[in-house]
């Protein structure tokens, strides 16, 4: 069956007691003992797991493919640092240097009081990849395509050979592509990990993450012992919100990546913009490997610059309409934010970028509310300061 059969019938999790095509929720903590301190199905305390978890972890693990297995976390942060936290002193790790700033922020925060020796590298230069690799202690290569909040691009298979000939697993942050547009494991990517707060949930009300494993080897059972100990855990009803919010992934990423496409192609060459940064446009510099390792579209993220500065952002958001000012990306509904604000002072963001989540709504509205905004902006000569940094937040 193709994968968006298998998402709208979500593998078909029917409650094999009633026949109802909704799957249940379980949300007992703890499971009664028989009389020979045996437990039924294995199951003693919902840390360690939960039944409702496994439709959204086997309809992900079956759209992600490779035969892999997948555990769902707390959120998406839960599952990027279980995978680090399951690292080991010492070891040298390798990181795109664009990447989601919440990982990037807990790297420096957390990376070195845990004996992590993080590097940040531009991996979509492969020589320069080449040389930062170092055979026998670089133990983990963590990479986003396309990655926050510039869109670049990483050639999966290509970075995923040059890691293995040295030894070195790698990690896929594919919260943006989604399995809709690129699966990893058939790169040669060994981890995946998912924000499925975003897309995979889709309607902005389940924070969730995901880590999917190519083998189960013993460092897969360390990022399973890390959930089940350390406590990041999804709640049932989140996990029940998940695997129903994914039966409508298919339809949903594709109409965002085509309304994102129709949005850049007629935003290219705006008198009011430096710059429109999305992978589908045959002018960014990662179109081509994106052709090649994105099938059926380019997602449905992308940034803008203001050719006249920060000001020009700020009044940019100001007049839009139809998309909302919010953080956060991948949900039904188109969202617009100066990144850098969000991010706080230490953001290497330029401070004239406005990135845009694109949702389902008619692309037609969305373009005409961005043209209005930037003729509004450009009427006012807007200069207003951009917005008091956010702080240590939490961007997402
Ligand atoms: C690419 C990416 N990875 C990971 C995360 C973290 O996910 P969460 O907010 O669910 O913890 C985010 C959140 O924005 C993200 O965009």
């Amino acid at each position: 069956m193709s994968p968006e059969t298998l998402a709208a019938q979500a593998l078909g999790a029917a409650d094999p007691l009633t026949g109802g095509l909704a799957p249940v929720i379980s949300p007992a903590t703890n499971y009664e003992q028989q009389p020979d301190g045996s437990n039924r199905q294995d199951r003693a305390y919902t840390r360690a797991d939960n039944p409702t978890y496994e439709y959204a972890e086997n309809l992900l693990a079956a759209l992600e493919g490779a035969g892999c297995a997948c555990a769902v976390f707390a959120s998406g942060m839960a599952a990027a640092t279980a995978v680090f936290q399951s690292l080991l002193p010492g070891d040298h790790v390798l990181v795109s240097r664009v990447l989601y700033w919440g990982v990037r922020k807990w790297l420096a925060e957390f990376a070195l009081t845990w004996g992590l020796d993080v590097e940040f590298a531009d991996t979509t230069d492969l020589a320069a990849l080449a040389a930062a690799i170092r055979p026998g202690q670089t133990r983990l290569l963590w990479l986003e395509t396309p990655a926050n909040p510039m869109w670049e691009i990483t050639d999966l298979a290509a970075a995923c050979e040059l890691a293995h000939s040295a030894g070195v697993r790698v990690a896929v942050d594919n919260t943006v592509a989604t399995p809709v547009l690129t699966r990893p494991f058939e790169h040669g990517a060994d981890l995946v990990v998912h924000s499925a707060t975003k897309y995979l949930n889709g309607h902005s009300d389940v924070l969730a993450g995901a880590v999917l494993t190519a083998r189960r080897d013993p460092f897969w059972e360390r990022i399973r012992s890390w959930r089940r100990n350390a406590g990041a855990v999804l709640g049932p009803f989140e996990a029940w919100l998940l695997q129903r919010g994914m039966r409508t992934l298919f339809l949903r990423v594709h109409r965002a990546s085509e309304s994102a496409l129709a949005i850049a192609t007629h935003l290219h060459g705006h008198p009011a913009l430096s710059a429109v940064l999305y992978p589908g446009l045959p002018s960014h510099p990662g179109h081509q490997i994106a052709a090649r390792q994105m099938t059926g579209g380019f997602g449905g993220m992308l940034s803008i610059r203001l050719a006249g500065g920060p000001g020009q952002a700020m009044a940019v958001l100001e007049a839009v309409r139809v998309f909302k000012r919010a953080t956060s990306l991948g949900g039904v509904e188109s969202l617009i934010e100066h990144r850098r604000s969000m991010e706080g002072p230490s953001s290497p963001v330029p401070d004239d970028l406005l990135r845009l989540s694109v949702g389902i709504e008619a692309a037609g509205d969305l373009v005409a509310d961005l043209d209005a905004a930037l003729a509004a902006a450009r009427r006012t000569g807007a200069c207003a300061p951009p917005a008091p940094a956010a702080g240590p937040g939490a961007a997402p």
